[in-house]
């Protein structure tokens, strides 16, 4: 199975006060979709934005809105994150005991799904979830903030979900310090898509930057392709 390189630029680390413009112009600028970082300052020691931010920004583009809910609970806030305009919704496995349930409600919305793992959490953790998964999203950084650096161990955690999705249809990506240097190591591990936040918006053209990752990871990527 072929699985493309994908690079999602996480709209955490752009201008808010032109988040439209900003949104525009990573569609005109190759993005493949857009992470959304959800914050609500109780899972996560920071507050980022919410489901009216997403229904405003949505019009400005065709592209994936991948949102990750750095939040908890969760269940309470779906439908408006749904109804928003996400078309992938991703849960921290860390935030509430009941992440089958959660999971059945986004499909139930009609929505794809999305688990997360923090750094602290092993890949166990999937494994009872993998046939209601769309996505698994692996934190390289712990969640909260953008401009972190890379956790290097999350470089085996990749290598043990690729081999766990086998040929599944689910998307392996990767969140937190992910730059053109170390994205070679990252698909090469089985890791397809990854998020950029810091490194998409901090200097550099916006296209440019983009293509720097896409093609460090497509130069390494390993033979899972
Ligand atoms: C951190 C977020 C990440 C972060 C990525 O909690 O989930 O998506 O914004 O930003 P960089 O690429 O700058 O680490
Ligand atoms: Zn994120």
């Amino acid at each position: 199975m072929s699985r493309p390189i994908r690079i999602a630029p996480s709209i955490l680390a752009a201008d808010f006060s032109r988040l439209g413009e900003e949104v525009a112009a990573l569609d005109q600028a190759g993005a493949d979709w857009i992470h959304c970082d959800v914050m609500d300052g109780h899972f996560v020691p920071n507050i980022s934005f919410g489901p009216e931010v997403i229904r405003a920004i949505r019009p400005r583009t065709n592209l994936l809105f991948d949102v990750h809910l750095m939040i908890a609970p969760v269940d309470p806030y779906l439908e408006a994150f749904a109804k928003a305009g996400a078309d992938l919704i991703s849960i921290h496995a860390e935030a509430g005991p009941h992440a089958h349930r959660t999971l059945q409600a986004i499909k139930a919305l009609g929505k794809q799904t999305g688990l997360v793992l923090n750094p602290g959490t092993p890949v166990s953790v999937i494994e009872p979830l993998i046939g209601d998964l769309d996505l698994v999203l692996l934190m390289s950084v712990n969640p909260g903030f953008g401009g972190q650096s890379f956790i290097g161990a999350t470089l085996e955690k990749i290598a043990q979900v690729r081999a766990l999705i086998g040929d599944r249809p689910i998307a392996l990506e990767v969140d937190g310090g992910v730059t053109a240097a170390n994205a070679g190591d990252c698909a090469r591990a089985g890791a397809d898509t990854l998020v950029a936040g810091s490194a998409v918006f901090k200097g550099g053209a916006l296209a440019d930057n983009i293509a720097a990752i896409r093609r460090a990871a497509e130069a390494a990527r390993g033979d899972w392709v």
